[in-house]
């Protein structure tokens, strides 16, 4: 946890990558559920924040760590 060594400090990217990834889809299985009926099924708000939240979770907790912080260490 406390390493300085480059390739230790990208596994942990990853594994907070992967991790993330998982959030992210769980978000995601959120949007399908309220987007299961016209209308939808969760309250305007709530589902504004949960897009917000898949779409940050995704790319900054996601992508950006597993990219730039696992690949490229
Ligand atoms: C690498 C980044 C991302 C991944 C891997 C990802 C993955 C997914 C997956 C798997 C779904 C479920 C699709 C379905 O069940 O139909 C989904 C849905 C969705 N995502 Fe993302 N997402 C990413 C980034 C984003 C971003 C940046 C936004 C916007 C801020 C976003 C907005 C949405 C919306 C609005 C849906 C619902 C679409 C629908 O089913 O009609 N996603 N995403």
């Amino acid at each position: 946890m406390f390493s300085t060594n480059h390739k230790d400090i990208g596994t942990l990217y990853l594994l907070l990558g992967v991790w993330s990834g998982l959030v992210g889809s769980g978000l995601s299985f959120i949007i399908r559920f309220a987007l299961s009926q016209p209308g939808g099924v969760l309250e305007a708000k709530i589902f504004n924040m949960v897009i917000t939240a898949h779409g940050l979770i995704m790319i900054f907790f996601f992508v950006m760590p597993v990219l730039i912080g696992g690949f490229g260490k």
